[in-house]
């Protein structure tokens, strides 16, 4: 339908908590899940949240293939998450690169809970419950944070762990989210 424009660090509604969907049926809603993943297949990301196109709601989305350039990672369906509400399943916590599409060009080591539950509701208001670990509890965790102001730079803990991609990973085509 529509390529959005993704807002960037430094824009004031990617700071603001989102509010949860209420009414699943809306026209308003298919058609910003429609938009979010056109605009994240457009720009090649691994996920992308509804207040990162400016819309102030509790949706997110994210998806990771199989691929030559993630190695380690296992592939993560496609996937729309309304309403999330996440569980973290132990007190284990991983540092892992991230970059994100608001703040492009960039990546930084971040700490995160390295398995959890995450339960919330799909496109069609249907209940979702999974409890996932490693990389796909990662970009949960990334993707659901847009929904309570946070973009990942707040959570580095040393920032000489943030830098430019094409320095830290020259050659590398890394996916953002
Ligand atoms: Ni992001």
């Amino acid at each position: 339908m529509a390529i959005r424009d993704v807002l960037k660090m430094g824009d004031p509604r990617l700071l603001e908590p989102a509010r949860p969907v209420e009414d699943f049926a809306s026209l308003e809603l298919a058609q910003l899940i429609v938009d979010m993943h056109d605009t994240m297949r457009a720009l090649n990301g691994a996920g992308l949240a509804a207040p990162q196109i400016g819309v102030g709601l509790q949706v997110v989305i994210f998806e990771v293939s199989a691929s030559p350039r993630y190695p380690d990672a296992e592939s993560v369906p496609f996937t729309v998450l309304i309403n999330p509400l996440l569980t973290p399943l132990s007190d284990a916590m991983e540092e892992g690169w991230e970059g994100c599409l608001s703040v492009p060009g960039m990546r930084g080591l971040v700490p995160r809970h390295a398995a959890l539950r995450y339960q919330g509701f799909d496109a069609a208001g249907q209940p979702i419950d999974r409890s996932v670990s490693d990389f796909h509890a990662r970009v949960v965790q990334h993707e659901v944070d847009h929904l309570r102001g946070i973009l990942y730079p707040m959570r580095i803990r040393d920032l000489r762990d943030f830098g430019f991609t094409d320095t830290l990973f020259p050659g590398q085509n890394l996916q953002d989210d």
